[in-house]
């Protein structure tokens, strides 16, 4: 067995996957439906070795992760791995531009590296409306033991995958996006896939505990509490931040938080509570934070969340910050790489949009709705396959014009420094997350975006992080260092949308073609479309 281990690291080594000094862990997971009673009702869910969620991973920073995927279902299939940066790898960010999909009774083997990366992610399922059938689970990535953790080592550290829930099934979800139409309004909120009161998180009184909390719903923000009990925020998205109090956080859609909670009240048990945002119709969902000397259990109506003011989400969303004195991944300070002294070489604005195209409902990046092709767009970069897709088939700022159907890829170079600004002129907040990188959030605030709004920026302590709201009639500004070459997802975390074309591919090239910029591709990578046939390695 041993030796069979050696033997597959060598190889990997070999072909360059993956750093053989780091060590690796070892997954298997079989994806197969299964009955679910999330609210009370049965479902079919979408299951990993028979859980909903699914497994955790829990790693080390630099680690490698060897994760096989046996596809049970009877469709085609990918994970995709929220914040994890996939380093030099966009091959495995098992999106549909990247991969191609596992068909249904066959397998794939991920292998992919957390480098240089520590916090709280999540993976889910990409393909079709999967993701409305469960198919996620949590990621931690734990610092090495060589590097200082800003804050003592937590007597526990729970993950809360939290988000809204629909009783139709992904495939009826879907149907409805199919036939132009929309969702409707979600059913219920679960936390670890279930309604209210189905999770119990016990504690010792006096000790402190870490939560990672991550929206992994389709449609809504959520607010977090934790009745009778303050938050210590430690980390967002794989960066530390400065360690501010919170009675509650707005957690957007495709967002992660770490808060630290100390159980400093009465013996008794309390409401952890989720709730919508910004809706105008509050679903909840709670769990019990249970002391292991409590006799008594949660009592009284639990803690109501903010009202539905913007301003609010907003300042709270200003205050978080990284703390650059603390390590990140390295022993290094985070604040020791000056982002706010980099010259910007580029501005790109996104608008996001609601069009009728074609008759149907459609979602759009600067009018372009964003359409699969045929072949995944890094797989025909590589085989160099024409007619795929086509560079520059989406402009860097909003057109204000009708809408179109693209198969949109907007072309960057390695090692440029990029300002992106989202603005969003509709009524509902967004959420984006940019696939193989973190970018520093600048600023965000009302009104349209002009080149005066860069007075605003944070250019000292602005959070890094990977995936942003931006509030109705509001921008949001990033700066991010285009460090990492491949084909990566842009897209909105609302799955409607996100399905409907609101995202779209940067492709960061670099001309060297060394594996010291990106990686071959896998020697087991999966071919279809325009790719079928080809071979990985010459013979
Ligand atoms: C996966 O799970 C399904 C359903 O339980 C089972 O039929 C199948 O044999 C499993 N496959 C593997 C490779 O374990
Ligand atoms: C699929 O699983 C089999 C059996 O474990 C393994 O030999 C094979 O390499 C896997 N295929 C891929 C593409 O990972
Ligand atoms: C920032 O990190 C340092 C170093 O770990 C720590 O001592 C300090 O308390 C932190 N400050 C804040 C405000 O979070
Ligand atoms: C979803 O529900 C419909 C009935 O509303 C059913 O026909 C279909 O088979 C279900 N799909 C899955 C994947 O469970
Ligand atoms: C950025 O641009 C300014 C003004 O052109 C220049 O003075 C400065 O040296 C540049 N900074 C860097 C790091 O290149």
């Amino acid at each position: 067995m041993t030796s069979v281990v050696i033997l597959a690291v060598t190889v990997l080594v070999i072909l360059g996957f993956a750093n053989g000094e780091d060590p690796y862990r070892f997954f298997t997971w079989n994806v197969s439906y299964g009955d679910i009673y999330p609210l009370g009702v049965k479902q079919q869910g979408i299951l990993i070795n028979g859980q909903f969620p699914g497994p955790q991973i829990e790693t080390v920073t630099n680690e490698n992760l060897i994760v096989s995927v046996f596809n049970s279902l009877d469709e085609p299939f990918l994970l995709s791995w929220n914040g994890i940066q996939q380093r030099r790898n966009s091959w495995q960010d098992g999106v549909y531009g990247t991969n191609c999909p596992i068909p249904p009774g066959q397998n794939f083997t991920y292998i992919l590296q957390v480098k240089d990366q520590i916090g709280s992610f999540f993976y889910f399922p990409s393909l079709a409306f999967h993701k409305a059938a469960g198919g996620f689970g949590g990621i931690k990535i734990f610092s090495r033991s060589v590097i200082p953790v800003p804050f003592p080592p937590p007597a526990g550290d729970y993950t809360i995958l939290a988000g809204d829930w629909f009783r139709q099934n992904h495939t009826d979800l879907k149907a409805n996006l199919d036939n132009g139409l929309n969702l409707p309004f979600p059913d219920g909120l679960l936390i670890n896939g279930r309604g209210s009161n189905g999770n119990t998180f016990t504690v010792d009184q006096g000790k402190t505990y870490r939560f990672r909390i991550s929206n992994v719903g389709l449609m809504t923000s959520i607010n977090f509490r934790i009745q009778g009990h303050k938050m210590l925020l430690v980390e967002v998205e794989g960066t530390h931040t400065l360690q501010n109090t919170y009675e509650s956080l707005d957690i957007h859609l495709g967002q992660s938080y770490s808060v630290l909670v100390t159980c400093d009240q009465p013996a008794q048990d309390y409401y952890i509570v989720v709730s919508t945002r910004f809706t105008s119709q509050v679903l909840t969902a709670t769990s019990i934070l249970h002391y292991s000397n409590s006799a008594l259990s949660a009592s009284g109506p639990p803690p109501g969340g903010p009202t539905t003011e913007i301003d609010w989400s907003l300042n709270q969303a200003r205050s978080i910050r990284q703390n650059l004195t603390a390590s990140g991944p390295r022993p290094n300070p985070q604040g020791s790489y000056h982002y706010g002294l980099v010259n910007t070489t580029r501005t790109i604005r996104l608008a996001n949009s609601a069009r009728s195209i074609n008759g149907k409902q459609r979602y759009a990046v600067n009018s372009v709705s964003f359409i699969p092709a045929d072949t995944p767009l890094k797989l025909a970069d590589h085989f160099n396959i024409q007619g795929v897709f086509s560079l520059g088939s989406i402009p860097d700022s909003p057109t204000g014009s009708g809408g179109y159907l693209q198969t949109s890829v907007m072309a960057a170079d390695f090692r440029s420094f990029v300002e992106i600004v989202f603005e969003n002129s509709e009524d509902t907040v967004q959420s984006w997350h940019i696939d193989g990188h973190i970018f520093f959030v600048m600023g965000m605030d009302g009104g349209q975006w002009s080149p005066a709004s860069r007075s605003s920026y944070n250019l000292r302590d602005a959070i890094s992080r990977c995936t942003i709201q931006v509030y109705p009639g509001s921008w949001t500004a990033l700066y991010m260092p285009l460090d990492n070459v491949g084909m990566w997802n842009v897209r909105s975390e609302n799955w409607a949308r996100q399905y409907l074309g609101q995202q779209f591919y940067l492709r960061v090239y670099s001309p060297a073609n060394s594996w010291r910029d990106e990686y071959p591709i896998p020697k087991n990578a999966l071919l279809c479309g325009r790719a079928s046939g080809r071979k990985t390695r010459p013979l």
